[in-house]
C-alpha cells in the first residue's frame, strides 16, 4: 500500500521527468540556433527519453490503482551560451535527478514499499547509466577546447543518435 507521502513524491518526479524533457529541449534549442545540429539532435533524444521516464511513473501510478497529478512546471534555463555549458547543465540537472530517485527510494524502503523500489530500481540503474554519458560528453567537451575540427567531428557523432527501444 502506497503512503500518501511516497506518492506524492513519486507524483512529484513524474512532473520532474517532463520538466527534465523541457530542459533537454531547451538545450537542444540552443544548439539548433548555433547550428550545431548533431548537439541539438542528441537533446531532442534526450527529451523522448525523458517524456518516456515520465510516462512510466505516469503508467506505475495508474497500476496501483492512483491518480496521477500533472502539475504546471517553471522555465527551464534558455540561458545557455556554449555547447560546453548545455552539457555541464544536462550533467547537473542529471545529478539532480539522481538525488531525487534516491530519497523517493529511501521512502519506499522505509516504508517497506517492495512493488515501488522494485519500480524504482529501474530508475536507479538508468541514472547510472545517464549520468555517466552525460559526464563523458562534458570531459570529451573540456578536451576539444577550442578545436573546430574536433567540435564538429563530436556534432556529427551525437548526431547519429536515434530513438531506440532499449533508450526508452
Ligand atoms: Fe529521467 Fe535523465 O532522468
Amino acid at each position: 500500500m502506497i503512503s500518501d507521502e511516497l506518492l506524492e513524491k513519486l507524483n512529484e518526479q513524474m512532473n520532474f521527468e517532463f520538466y527534465s524533457a523541457q530542459s533537454y529541449l531547451a538545450l537542444a534549442a540552443y544548439c539548433a540556433s548555433e547550428s550545431w545540429d548533431g548537439f541539438s539532435n542528441w537533446f531532442i533524444r534526450q527529451a523522448e527519453e525523458e517524456t518516456e521516464h515520465g510516462m512510466k511513473i505516469f503508467r506505475f501510478i495508474n497500476a496501483v490503482g492512483k491518480r496521477a497529478i500533472i502539475t504546471g512546471m517553471e522555465s527551464p534555463n534558455n540561458e545557455i551560451r556554449s555547447v560546453l555549458g548545455a552539457f555541464e547543465a544536462a550533467y547537473a540537472h542529471e545529478q539532480e535527478v539522481t538525488r531525487r530517485i534516491y530519497a523517493i527510494s529511501d521512502i519506499a524502503l522505509a516504508d517497506h514499499e517492495h512493488a515501488t523500489y522494485q519500480f524504482l530500481k529501474w530508475f536507479i540503474d538508468e541514472q547510472v547509466e545517464e549520468e555517466s554519458t552525460v559526464d563523458s560528453i562534458v570531459q570529451r567537451l573540456r578536451r576539444i577546447g577550442n578545436d573546430g575540427n574536433a567540435l564538429f567531428i563530436l556534432d556529427a557523432e551525437l548526431g547519429k543518435r536515434g530513438t531506440t527501444a532499449a533508450a526508452l
